[in-house]
């Protein structure tokens, strides 16, 4: 694979480990401060920011190249309100969004067909990722301080469960 190439991919698997470790940092910080339904829908979003990691990860291999793990950063201890945290949240995917369009850019720079496919499921999952922040956001956005609104989401955060992706092959997890 074209090393400019492989390069990018194995950031991005940086990348996704960093997405999931904010979204732990965050998972713990709901815990802290008693939402545990918040705490579970951040817990299984940082499962699926590793398993996108892994898609990458296992890509990489798929083309003959080679893995390099990066340092992941340290993800901040608490936000101000669970406003705050979603606000960040959507920053954070909207920074993901603009890296994804860049590598699958960068695959048509490069004329790799092949990896602009692969980078196909990852500009569907960017949109289904900025709109449930964003409506999340919003919501917490209208309902202000009323912490009887903010338990009813909690109550519905509580009921998202991580689904494991079907098999280990990239190519079905590619189609996933
Ligand atoms: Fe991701
Ligand atoms: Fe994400």
């Amino acid at each position: 694979m074209n090393k400019k190439l492989e390069d990018a991919l194995n950031k991005q698997i940086s990348a996704e480990m960093n997405s999931s470790y904010l979204y732990l940092a965050m998972a713990a910080y709901f815990e802290s401060i008693n939402l545990p339904g918040f705490a579970n829908w951040m817990e299984v979003q940082a499962q699926e920011e590793m398993v996108h990691a892994m898609k990458f990860y296992k890509y990489i291999f798929d083309r003959s190249g080679r893995v390099e793990l990066m340092s992941i950063e340290k993800p901040p201890l608490k936000w101000n309100s669970p406003l705050n945290a979603f606000d960040e949240t959507l920053k954070h995917e909207k920074k993901i969004t603009s890296m994804i369009n860049n590598l699958a850019l960068l695959a048509i720079e490069e004329r790799d067909l092949i990896t602009h496919n692969f980078m196909q499921w990852f500009l569907t999952e960017q949109v289904e990722e900025e709109k449930t922040a964003n409506s999340l956001f919003e919501k917490l956005r209208m309902i202000e301080s009323s912490t009887d609104a903010l338990f009813i989401i909690d109550k519905e955060l509580a009921t998202r469960v991580f689904t494991p992706p079907a098999t280990a092959t990239t190519t079905a997890a590619t189609k996933a």
